[in-house]
């Protein structure tokens, strides 16, 4: 792999007021979608997967509410971020949002839904981080049964499906990561 998390972009997270346990996450999401990238075997943007992993939840430096995504992309974009790891930013909540779910939850009304495999990498390594690290479900010490148990996991704990329209999606890209890595 060529592309390895920069230091620097963990002091800009920090600089900007992204809490401790945020960055951590923050970091732990881009070391996965790094692991999920590559094991796809498919030509893929690794800083983007990388980059848009680790700045996904920058918005949380301000709230933790819904809007973090949408904050966290104009703060992405103030930061001189390309405009193709801000999108991953504002796009992530709800692994991608139509505009009519947008427009239920009163964000700025637009398409939200994710279009190339380094989005829906990133979108897919959050849920998985949080499996692993929240510690309600016990997968035991190997991470990859959060991928195993991944469709179980979402159908049994609303925290993770959230919705049928979110947890459609969450499956979605599962099984369409799982099938190139099974390739
Ligand atoms: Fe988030």
């Amino acid at each position: 792999m060529n592309y390895q998390i920069q230091d620097s972009d963990i002091a800009l997270l920090s600089k900007a007021g992204v809490p401790e346990d945020d960055i951590k996450h923050c970091k732990k999401v881009a070391e996965k979608a790094l692991e999920i990238a590559q094991k796809t075997g498919q030509k893929l943007d690794m800083e983007l997967a990388g980059r848009g992993a680790l700045f996904h939840d920058l918005g949380k430096a301000v709230t933790h509410a819904i809007e973090h995504g949408k904050i966290g992309a104009e703060m992405g974009a103030d930061l001189g971020l390309p405009q193709t790891v801000t999108d991953i930013m504002e796009k992530h909540i709800r692994g991608g949002l139509t505009e009519e779910e947008a427009r239920e939850l009163n964000l700025p009304i637009k398409d939200y839904t994710l279009k190339t495999l380094e989005e829906k990498i990133v979108i897919y390594a959050d849920r998985l981080v949080d499996i692993i690290t929240d510690g309600i479900v016990d997968i035991g010490q190997d991470e990859r049964e959060a991928e195993r148990r991944f469709e179980q996991i979402l159908k049994e704990y609303p925290k993770y499906g959230k919705n049928f329209k979110t947890l459609q999606r969450y499956l979605g890209y599962h099984q369409e990561i799982q099938a190139l890595i099974k390739k």
